[in-house]
């Protein structure tokens, strides 16, 4: 009996959606080839665990130097692997850095895509590839009034991005559109809002706190800094969105797809939750830059802070030039065509990324007793 094993092919492995989709494959018995990019470091922490041995003549991942901002090595990567789905996660991500580099992220979140697709039309592999584009919950830009009737952003409301990412996937989004229209391409959008876990990009305001009060609860930090904390996001768990955007292609048409929990949050409440798995109630005074937050209940045994503590403040540094104020979901369409089910809640999604930075913190513990000198607070 012949086995027929599919073919995926994933730009942006190594980050945080591509290494749990290249898990999700690779369960599913996928052959699955991911493109990372060549940096002076290892970038390859989120994925190291599904690549021990490359020369196992079981190893169903491959791994190829490339970028999307480089047409040939994309064809290239696509003709020699001939993949039968490809999931173009690839993308400069952060809304914030997108200011300081628009330029790059219009070629490499933009143009990029239309290199994947412009390749597989010029290889002739429009019959036979399936493309998943990563579109964003940012193509709404939080515009109140493009909000359907029971206040939800869906697949019919308009788009008005508020930064040079946004504007580049919006550009990703219609190239993708266009191209299943012209070219009979199956090639789909999934409109995923946030979504988070312990492999968040440390950058991200959800693995920022986790991380800041992990570390503050262990004596390792005294205090951090946010920006906006009145921004509201519609947060999912990113193992919930990978298993969607693989559904999304096996679905009978190709189409494009709202993927989201239907539920929005403070950043402030965010911090209170975090804070709240290690037993800490908090307390906020003043409004906009002078808002503080201070420890106001402490009764955790492991974790004994002093009452009063100032543990959080506001840094204008933070605040973007244009900002999407409120993000919620409505990802009805993707649960009643693809009976699309999240698996985990906000409650979940914090408790598992609080559990996973206190284990990694505690490492920082013992560094620090050994004599060592402590990672610096990111940004
Ligand atoms: P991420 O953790 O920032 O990962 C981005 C990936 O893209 C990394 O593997 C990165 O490589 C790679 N990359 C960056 N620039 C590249 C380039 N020039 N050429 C090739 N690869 C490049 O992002 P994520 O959270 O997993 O998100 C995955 C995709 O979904 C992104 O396109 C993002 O914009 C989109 N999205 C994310 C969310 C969310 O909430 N997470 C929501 C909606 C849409 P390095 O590891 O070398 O940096
Ligand atoms: N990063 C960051 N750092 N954000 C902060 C901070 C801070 O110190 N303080 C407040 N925020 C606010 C931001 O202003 C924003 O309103 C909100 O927290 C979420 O910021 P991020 O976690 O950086 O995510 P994002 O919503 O801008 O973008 C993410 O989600 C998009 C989907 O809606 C990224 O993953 C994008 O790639 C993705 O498309």
């Amino acid at each position: 009996k012949i086995i027929i094993m599919k073919v995926a092919l994933i730009t942006g492995i190594s980050g945080q959606d591509g290494s749990y989709l290249a898990e999700l494959l690779l369960d599913k018995g996928y052959k699955v080839h991911g493109i990372k990019r060549r940096a002076s470091s290892l970038n390859t922490q989120r994925i190291d665990h599904l690549y021990q041995d490359p020369h196992h003549p079981n190893q169903r991942l491959k791994l190829h130097y490339g970028d999307l901002s480089d047409a040939m090595n994309l064809t290239r990567i696509i003709q020699e692997t001939q993949p039968d789905e490809i999931y173009n996660l690839g993308a400069m991500s952060h809304v914030k850095v997108s200011f300081d580099t628009p330029e790059y992220v219009g070629n490499v979140d933009g143009l990029g895509t239309l290199r994947i697709l412009e390749a597989v039309r010029i290889l002739g592999l429009e019959k036979k590839t399936r493309i998943y584009q990563a579109s964003t919950s940012e193509l709404y830009g939080g515009i109140p009034e493009n909000k359907n009737e029971s206040g939800f952003y869906d697949e019919f409301s308009p788009f008005y991005p508020r930064s040079p990412y946004g504007v580049a996937k919006i550009y990703g989004f219609w190239i993708t559109k266009n191209y299943r229209e012209a070219y009979n391409m199956f090639a789909c959008n999934g409109i995923l809002f946030n979504h988070e876990s312990p492999r968040r990009g440390e950058t991200f305001v959800t693995r920022k706190i986790t991380r800041a009060v992990s570390k503050i609860a262990l004596g390792l930090q005294d205090k951090f800094y946010l920006g906006n904390l009145d921004a509201q996001r519609d947060w999912g768990h990113a193992k919930d969105y990978v298993r969607m955007m693989w559904m999304i292609l096996q679905a009978d048409q190709p189409e494009d797809w709202v993927i989201a929990t239907g539920v929005t949050t403070k950043v402030r409440e965010f911090v209170r939750l975090a804070f709240g798995e290690v037993g800490i109630e908090l307390e906020f005074k003043g409004d906009g830059v002078e808002e503080k937050a201070y420890i106001k209940v402490c009764n955790h045994k492991d974790y004994q802070l002093e009452i009063g503590k100032e543990v959080l403040s506001v840094d204008p540094t933070y605040f973007r030039p244009t900002e999407v104020d409120l993000l919620i979901g409505d990802p009805s369409k993707a649960k009643k065509k693809l009976g699309w089910v999240p698996e985990h809640d906000l409650k979940f999604l914090v408790k598992d990324m609080m559990e996973s930075d206190l284990r990694l913190m505690k490492k920082d513990v013992i560094l620090l007793k050994a004599g060592h000198k402590i990672l610096k607070q990111a940004e």
